[in-house]
């Protein structure tokens, strides 16, 4: 069963991330972040840089592994993971970019890219905290409904659904959507030592309702949080309001 912590806004979920983030820095510097894109982590990276720069924590050895990136798609692109990962979380915090990964979407290689980047996680020691966002049917990284609950990293098909919400990336044109992502499995992503999950607003209330309370299923992945022996579910009052 996962903790439950109901908070009045997301500057108030981020200061809980970042007091783990910065206490786990502090005991094990070369410790392994698990980072996520969307619009739900952002308020928790910036609490993050903030402490971190305020308090002149050394960051030189945190390495970090992100949970996805869209497939076919240029990493310099601006919407690509590791743009976005670059912007939201390596720069302000200042990390050795070297030690931050993400993905490889690289159409040539991405079939054998999804075992040997959970065989990088396992070299370098497991994910210590996992950041997690929350797709509104119930999606973790890319891992759309109907995903194995035991899967590995590996390449996947976006949904229509959710290429229709990511279109607001792409000048509101699905056509630019990528179709394709390669995205840390269920079973990559339970490895992790500590799972933080982040959702906000009505358009996540039932989504949060089936992974807190509903049975454990491949139809909403994340519901796969309750076979996690510590996993940590913030929401706002909104979020919350199907619990
Ligand atoms: C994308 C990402 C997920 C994220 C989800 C929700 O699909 N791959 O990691 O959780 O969007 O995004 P948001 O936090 O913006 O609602």
């Amino acid at each position: 069963m996962a903790e439950v912590i109901i908070v009045r806004n997301q500057d108030e979920a981020g200061k809980i991330y970042a007091q783990c983030v910065t206490d786990l820095i502090v005991r094990k510097p070369d410790c392994v972040l698990g980072l996520a894109t969307g619009s739900s982590p952002l308020a928790a990276y910036e609490a993050l840089a903030r402490d971190v720069n305020e308090r002149h924590i050394d960051v030189s050895q945190v390495r970090g592994f992100a949970l996805d990136e869209y497939a076919g798609l240029d990493p310099r692109h601006p919407q690509s993971y590791r743009s976005t990962i670059t912007r939201t979380v390596v720069e302000p915090l200042g990390l050795d970019p070297e030690k931050i990964h993400v993905p490889n979407g690289d159409l040539d290689s991405i079939q054998e890219a999804g075992a040997a980047y959970d065989e990088a996680i396992a070299r370098a020691g497991g994910v210590d905290i996992q950041i997690l966002g929350i797709g509104t049917d119930g999606h973790i990284g890319f891992n759309e409904p109907g995903s194995s609950l035991a899967s590995g990293t590996r390449i996947k098909t976006l949904t229509e659904q959710t290429r229709i919400d990511n279109a607001r990336f792409f000048d509101d044109d699905i056509s630019k959507v990528p179709s394709h992502c390669i995205t840390q499995g269920i079973g990559t992503i339970l490895k992790a030592r500590h799972l933080v999950l982040l959702a906000f607003g009505a358009g996540k209330a039932e989504a949060v309702a089936e992974t807190v309370e509903g049975g454990i299923s491949s139809f909403c992945p994340a519901s796969a949080l309750q076979l996690h022996p510590h996993a940590t579910v913030i929401v706002d009052e909104a979020a919350a309001s199907r619990l």
